[in-house]
């Protein structure tokens, strides 16, 4: 699906549609837009998180299924465009709403499942990072995706896995498509 290796990765806040049409028309091989906020927990973790100061998307998780196909729509090239979501519960409807939205799309999308955040707010709520210590909430957020047909990565930070072996095994059962290794300017296909 990948010609190269050069990635835009997610920025909340920053990497919407235009910005990645920006950078595709620049050269690159994908563009992830998001982070996009699939419950209810992690959107009003986002929207503290923006008002100490830092961007996010404040795009409520009911609006999802309307706005993303319309900045996916904003990409003039054709190349592979990853949707980082963040979530607490798979089994939310929005997400649901959202991934069936995504179906009518001529796209190459990829669902990049967000475990690598950090920010405390989405810790706290049970999303970003802190589904690498509810690996069965991960998994769950792993099968939704694959229902619905999509290739799906699952985002981490390599630092913060406690059990690198169990998690290598969840993403083998899974047959995750890709792992991304997150870098400063773009992330690394491994
Ligand atoms: C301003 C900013 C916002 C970011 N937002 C997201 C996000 O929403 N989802 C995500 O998976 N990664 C996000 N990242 C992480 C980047 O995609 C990349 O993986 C990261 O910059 C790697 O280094 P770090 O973890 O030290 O920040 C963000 C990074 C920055 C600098």
């Amino acid at each position: 699906m990948f010609k190269g290796r050069v990635i835009l990765a997610a920025m909340a806040g920053i990497t919407d549609g235009s910005f990645a049409n920006e950078v595709a028309i620049n050269g690159a091989d994908g563009v992830t837009i998001g982070g996009f906020n699939c419950h209810t927990s992690t959107f009003e973790a986002a929207v503290r998180i923006n008002e100490r100061g830092r961007e996010e998307f404040i795009i409520t998780p009911q609006e999802l299924a309307e706005h993303i196909p319309n900045e996916i729509n904003k990409i003039s090239v054709n190349l592979p465009v990853i949707i980082n979501l963040r979530f607490s519960d798979p089994h939310s409807k929005w997400m649901k709403g959202l991934l069936e939205s995504l179906r009518s799309l001529d796209k190459n999308i990829i669902i990049e499942l967000n475990s690598h955040c950090r920010q405390p707010e989405i810790t706290e709520c049970g999303g970003g990072e802190s589904l690498l210590k509810r690996l069965e909430s991960l998994e769950n957020g792993i099968r939704v995706g694959k229902q619905y047909e999509f290739p799906i990565s699952v985002k981490i930070r390599s630092s913060s896995l406690k059990e690198p072996e169990t998690f290598l095994k969840l993403l083998r059962r899974e047959s995750v498509d890709y792992r991304f290794k997150g870098c400063l300017a773009g992330n690394a296909l491994v």
